[in-house]
């Protein structure tokens, strides 16, 4: 398995393309279609599907062109369904210019399941917090975390549908998976969960016990 971490757009978002063979499956592609079309090309992938780990506009930007070219479903949890669909709420209509509002998709159904565990060797588990559906997606040795965590954070929860003692669980649960995964986030450096474990404060007991919430 190989991944290729590209950092687009005014953002700098981390789309990945996870590649097995020649096949791949692309992790939120947020903008510059051209940059992530130019690797697939370059590695003659045949992308198979999108797979969102939430749905604010800097990690869906290119999905309609993605799409549209290779012609691929695009997943994402049902209850970031809400967010896609609405320019508003995904904020393209405040900071893209841009308005977005998808209207093809596949829905994922609201839970830790094994969707493409069989074939894919992909895990999904439900994190919420940052949106309502935000997910995580454990493949091999590599955890996407999306906007949940960060190497030295995690994510904010004033947006629409944030939820700060959502987010909180969700950490608890992060925090229980292997620590030998390595940690690939929505934005900035990767990491390892074990790293993350001992450094970061939004895994530490004094905040997942405490009253702290985040903003
Ligand atoms: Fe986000």
């Amino acid at each position: 398995m190989k991944v290729k971490k590209l950092i687009l757009g005014y953002y700098n978002v981390n789309c990945y393309i996870v590649s097995a063979e020649n096949a791949c499956f692309i992790v939120d592609p947020g903008a510059d279609f051209k940059s992530i079309d130019s690797y697939i090309i370059g590695e003659k992938l045949k992308p198979e599907f999108i797979l969102n780990t939430h749905g604010h506009y800097d990690h869906i930007g290119a999905v309609p062109q993605v799409m549209q070219k290779y012609d691929i479903p695009f997943y994402i949890d049902a209850e970031d369904e809400f967010i896609i669909t609405d320019p508003d709420k995904n904020f393209s209509s405040i900071f893209a210019g841009n308005p977005l509002s998808l209207t093809t998709y596949k829905l994922l159904d609201n839970k830790d399941i094994s969707y493409f565990r069989e074939e894919k060797d992909i895990r999904i588990y439900k994190m919420p917090g940052h949106t309502p559906g935000s997910i995580i997606i454990e493949s091999g040795p590599y955890l996407f975390t999306g906007d949940l965590l960060f190497r030295g954070g995690a994510g904010r929860t004033d947006l629409i549908g944030g939820d700060s003692k959502s987010l909180k669980s969700s950490l608890k649960k992060l925090k229980q998976l292997d620590s030998s995964l390595t940690i690939m986030p929505g934005h900035g450096a990767n990491s390892s969960l074990e790293y993350e474990i001992s450094n970061n404060y939004y895994l530490s007991s004094d905040f997942l016990e405490g009253e702290d919430t985040w903003l």
